[in-house]
């Protein structure tokens, strides 16, 4: 049995947002990869592609992602790009139902639009284009890592929360029982 909820997909798909009332919800512990990232390098996301490239912040990625793969009972929100390396999932479905939130190229630059500064991947002339070229690429991975897909394009927050603690309910592998 697992006992937490991964949450994936590209960039302002609503991990942060849904993750936080998801977690609230169901009385789990809410962890955001990037957070405990920026905790340890003592600075932000786009501090770190700044002073130390992707590179540096995929590994980051990486030894955040083993070390809150033993958690239990957490709803646990990832960063867009860490699909990309395999061994993240591999480790985090240990323990964990994968949930990919997906949104359409021009919902993802409205959201995104509103926090402009904080995602240094779509810091470029045409950040639409930027979007449709990393999701064309990232999205076979995306859906190979999902156990479940949530188009969150047209929903509310709650709405996705709804669809989320609806699916898992059906799901047997998830143990919601502390
Ligand atoms: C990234 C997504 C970001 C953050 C970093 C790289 C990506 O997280 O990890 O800027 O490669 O898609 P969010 O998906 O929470 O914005």
């Amino acid at each position: 049995m697992k006992s937490n909820i991964v949450l994936i997909g590209f960039m302002g798909t609503g991990k942060t947002s849904v993750g936080k009332r998801l977690a609230e919800k169901l009385g789990l512990e809410f962890i955001e990869l990037d957070q405990i990232i920026e905790g340890r390098n003592g600075k932000s996301i786009p501090d770190i592609f700044r002073d130390s490239g992707e590179i540096f912040f995929r590994e980051e990625e990486i030894a955040a992602a083993k070390e809150v793969a033993v958690s239990e009972h957490a709803v646990i929100a990832c960063g867009g790009g860490l699909v990309l390396n395999k061994i993240n999932i591999d480790r985090l479905k240990i323990n964990g139902i994968v949930v990919c939130l997906t949104a359409s190229p021009s919902a993802i630059l409205k959201r995104t639009d509103k926090e402009s500064g904080a995602r240094p991947l779509l810091a470029v002339e045409d950040p639409e284009e930027t979007i449709r070229e990393l999701i064309l690429y990232r999205q076979p991975y995306y859906d190979r890592a999902a156990d479940i897909l949530i188009d969150t394009t047209d929903k509310s927050i709650e709405e996705v929360v709804s669809v989320i603690t609806e699916s898992l309910e059906k799901n047997e592998s998830f143990n919601r029982q502390k």
